[in-house]
């Protein structure tokens, strides 16, 4: 069963809209078995969401969290409130964020730590540079990005779960898709990496979902590749013509 996690980013702009998104998803019939549905709204709306949840039978998080753990952050939420608010999953170091936010490797790296410590899944994007070759797939820097957050305690990914996210930044909302060899080859090198450096007993699992210009075009190629767990969706999880293709 493959994830289909929908990053909604700064979307949708009204209650109206995200209650239209809602009905299109209770629309589809439940996709248990089919697909495992996870939504990462605006915090804003994950109250509308919970009141639905049981029936879209969706996991929600949320689309950052601080690399404090709490006091005098200004605008930020904790890793804790999110999990005391009873979300699973924390979304960590997504480009957009990288970019606009200006999150270094270690702030990921710290965000990532918080998310462990207080029991949230991360789902933690890899892909960002700053003078991407479009079309060109920078393994080296992937592995950069996997070292910093692998420098991490190790003991933080005891007998937990980690989702790695890799999104090449010049796939996002381009409409341009990395080769299947590509993403087959890279989430390999993900789940070694992984494999090779948390010590085996400490029970940790990981996943890798691809996100890029995923939609209801390409995801059925896409779920062909065997090492991809899922798929991380921004504009086609907000389309109510693509969800019921994307969630089947
Ligand atoms: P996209 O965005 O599906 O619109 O390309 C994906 C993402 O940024 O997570």
């Amino acid at each position: 069963m493959k994830k289909i996690i929908c990053n909604w980013k700064m979307n949708p702009n009204s209650l109206d809209k995200v209650n239209t998104i809602i009905q299109a998803i209770l629309n589809c019939g439940i996709p248990v078995g089919r697909s495992e549905l996870i939504i990462l709204p605006p915090t804003l709306y994950i109250s509308t969401l919970q009141q639905y949840q049981s029936q879209l039978f969706a996991s929600l998080g949320v689309q950052d969290i601080s690399d404090a753990s709490e006091g005098a952050y200004t605008s930020q939420i904790s890793a804790e409130m999110v999990y005391n608010l009873g979300l699973e999953y924390a979304l960590i170091g997504h480009s957009e964020t990288r970019m606009y936010q200006h999150y270094s490797a270690d702030i990921v790296a710290q965000k990532c730590a918080q998310a462990l410590q207080h029991n949230l899944i991360p789902i933690l994007c890899v892909g960002y540079e700053d003078n991407p070759i479009k079309g060109e797939v920078n393994i080296d820097l992937i592995k950069t990005e996997l070292t910093s957050i692998l420098s991490i305690n190790h003991s933080l990914f005891q007998d937990k779960h980690i989702i790695i996210a890799y999104e090449p930044i010049w796939a996002i909302g381009t409409g341009i898709v990395p080769s299947i060899e590509n993403i087959e080859t890279v989430s390999i090198l993900i789940k070694r990496l992984f494999q090779d450096t948390i010590p085996h007993e400490y029970n940790t699992t990981v996943s890798v979902v691809y996100g890029g210009s995923v939609n209801k075009d390409n995801i059925q190629s896409l779920k062909t590749i065997p090492a991809i767990d899922g798929f991380l969706i921004g504009s086609a999880s907000l389309d109510i013509e693509q969800i019921p293709i994307l969630l089947t």
